[in-house]
Order: structure tokens, then sequence, then C-alpha cells
């Protein structure tokens, strides 16, 4: 399959015309919305993008490189549910609303798509499902956008988003011209790529083209509790439909809703320990399970938090979720760094207990 993309659906600018209002740069912005974790930060300067077009005319103006002469920092902002603001940004925040789905080519094995990096994962996801394309029906409700899904190579219950990569281009924020990466060129790992190490904060991701399934998929089923979810509803031949379906009604019964209680997903990364670590921890708790991954063994983070007694706990409007001890929660008017001291005092008791140090998931600012 050929991997040229176009970009002509994108909406074109009028140059000569003005600027459009979203693309006026506002200041003294409450970000409180653009952060699951529902922080009340302000940011110094925003702007909305919404086009491949928008992106080019904004990073190459004057107003752009007068905060760079002023030495603001710019974050490029997705759906900010992997973001803690434990301040106010005092730079400019970039807010990428570039939406759209397209198909650049298919036939009857597998169908090349590609999406707009603004738009929101989920809404891609049922669009998956209704035209039948196959692929990421197991990361069902993840939070976010589109764009920010390769950034931290999002997973869920066996798959993870590199599985059904193909490429994605974005806007180089220091060679100031767009350009494209490939699969390899990602170095996709667990909750990690490229773009958050070399290219931190240095590439707004204006579209990802994904290669699916057409019609006939190769489900990932292996996950424990889609197979029990799926025996639950006495379903033996699922769609990708009914996977989708099973992973919601899991992730509803374990994750709390960020629209309801503010949250980031996933706090921690899972983390990995050597054979030995692994043998000395068990020597005292012999119900730990791990697998292998790489080098050596994965440990469920939620397990050691959750031994460690904090499963549960809440400290004024901060707390870790009763169902999920994985995931730290807004009660409603926690401040950022409310959240990030119940994170340290998570860290300190896990690695006074298994001399493990958890190593934060989320972006904190
Ligand atoms: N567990 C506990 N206590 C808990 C929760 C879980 O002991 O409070 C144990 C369970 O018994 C289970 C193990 O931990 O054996 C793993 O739990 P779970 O299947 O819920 O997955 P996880 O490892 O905690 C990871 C991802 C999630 C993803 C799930 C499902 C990371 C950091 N997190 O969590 O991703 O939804 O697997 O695949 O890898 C996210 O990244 O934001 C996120 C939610």
């Amino acid at each position: 399959m050929a991997s040229t993309m176009l970009h002509t659906s994108l909406r074109c600018v009028n140059k000569t015309a003005g600027r459009i209002d979203h693309m006026r740069i506002q200041t003294d912005v409450s970000l409180k919305p653009f952060n699951s974790f529902g922080v009340d930060a302000h940011g110094k300067y925003f702007v909305v993008l919404k086009s491949e077009d928008e992106v080019s005319v904004f990073f190459q103006s004057e107003e752009y490189h007068a905060l760079q002469l002023a030495n603001r920092p710019t974050l490029l902002l997705g759906g900010g549910s992997n973001l803690l603001f434990t301040k106010d940004f005092d730079g400019l925040v970039v807010k990428n609303e570039i939406t759209g789905v397209r198909v650049l080519e298919e036939n009857e094995e597998a169908v090349l798509v590609e999406v707009g990096g603004g738009g929101m994962w989920h809404d891609f996801v049922v669009t998956c499902i209704e035209h039948e394309w196959g692929g990421v029906e197991n990361l069902s409700l993840i939070p976010g956008t589109v764009g920010a899904a390769p950034v931290q190579n999002i997973g869920a219950y066996g798959v993870e988003l590199k599985d059904v990569f193909h490429s994605l281009r974005g806007w180089d924020m220091v060679k100031q011209c767009f350009v494209e990466f490939n699969k390899e060129e990602c170095l996709f790992g667990y909750r990690s790529s490229i773009f958050k190490t070399k290219y931190k904060n240095n590439l707004l991701i204006t579209s990802v083209v994904f290669k699916l399934s057409n019609h006939h998929h190769k489900l990932s089923l292996d996950y424990g509790a889609i197979e029990n979810q799926l025996i639950e509803a006495s379903i033996t031949q699922p769609t990708i439909k009914d996977v989708s379906t099973a992973v919601i009604q899991i992730r509803k019964s374990k994750l709390p809703d960020p629209k309801e209680i503010g949250n980031a997903g996933s706090f921690f990364k899972n983390p990995v320990v050597d054979a030995s670590q692994l043998a000395e921890i068990k020597r005292h708790f012999p119900d730990l399970s791990a697998h292998a991954s790489g080098a050596g063994f994965k440990i469920a983070a939620a397990w050691l938090i959750e031994q460690a007694g904090w499963k549960g706990y809440r400290e004024g409007d901060v707390g870790c979720h009763a169902k999920q001890a994985l995931v730290l929660v807004n009660y409603g008017g926690a401040s950022g760094n409310g959240i990030l001291q119940l994170s340290k005092k998570i860290q300190d008791s896990v690695y006074s207990m298994f001399g493990i140090m958890l190593e934060p998931e989320v972006n904190i600012l």
C-alpha cells in the first residue's frame, strides 16, 4: 500500500482576509475546561488552531515570534487527559482542533485512514466500529485526542496504538515546517515514543494515519476481563462492536468518568523489575502477579498502591480511586499541587514497602 498522504480536505485559510477569531491570541485563559483533572490553572496566552494552514500561518506569524523572543514556552495541548498543572502556565497554550477522517486507500483486507490530530480519540473509535474497520475496539473510551495518542502510545486490554499505527504528520516547531514519521521513526515503547523524548513539545501532530482491518478482523480477546465480560453477555462469536461494548463496560465499572470526577487515568506507569527483585518481593508477598516484559517483569502498580493502603484514600478533594488504585482523583476543588503531594506520598510509601520507585505516567507541569 502506498503511504502518500494528501491533505486537500483540510480547510484553507484566506491569508489576506485577516485573522479568524479563534486564531487570535487570548490572554489569561482558564485551563480548567482543558484538563481532565479539572484543575484551575491559567494559561498566559492561548490560541486555537483548526487546520494545517492555520498551523503554518500561526507559527510563522510575528505574534508567535514575538512570544518566542520573549522566551515564553509553548505548550501543545491535546485533550489534556494526561496532564497535571501544578501552577499557571506562563507561556503560550496551543489547542489543536484539527478534525476529520479520510480514507486514503482501501482493499478487501485493509484500510488506510487519515485522522485529524485534534479530534477526540473515542469519536474515531466509534467511526471505525460504524464502518467495520477493526483494530482500535480494545482502545474504546480512552480520553484524549487522536494526536495525543501516539505521544504516549496509548494502550489497553492487550492492544497498543502502535499495533494499528501507520504514520503521522506534524508541524516541527524547530525546523518550522511539516514533517512525517513512519512507525519505526516513532520509537514506540510502553507508554512512550520519540514525542516524549527527543521531540517533546516540538511537534504539533496534525494528522495520524492508521492501518485497520476491513470487515475481516483478528480480535484481541486474551485479556481476562474482556473474555469474562463476553461470557457474561453470552457472546460466543464477538464482533468488533461487541468487543468495544465489553471494553466500555469494563472501563465504566472501574475508571471514573473525568466529566464527573477529575482524573487523568493511570497516574503512574506499571514498573518493570528484574528477576532477583521480583523473587525478593515475592518472598514477602507471594500473591504478587507479574508478567514478562522485555528483559524484566512488569508488576501492577495498582496492586502495589493497594497493598500500601492507599486505595479509596481521600484527603479533602484529593484522592486515590476506590475501584482502581492507579487513578488519582480530584473530587472538585483540588489543586494540582495537592494532587502532586498525594502522588509523592504514594511513591514514598510504595518505595519503603517494596523498594520500587513508581514513575508518573502523567505529564506534570
Ligand atoms: N489491581 C489491584 N488493585 C487495583 C486495581 C488493579 O491490585 O486497585 C490489580 C488487578 O488485580 C490486576 C492488575 O492490578 O491484576 C492490573 O489491573 P488492570 O487490568 O486494571 O490494569 P492496570 O495495569 O492497572 C493498565 C493501564 C490502563 C489500562 C489497563 C487495561 C498502565 C499504566 N495502565 O492498567 O491504562 O486501561 O491496563 O489494559 O499501563 C491509562 O494509561 O491511563 C490507563 C487507564
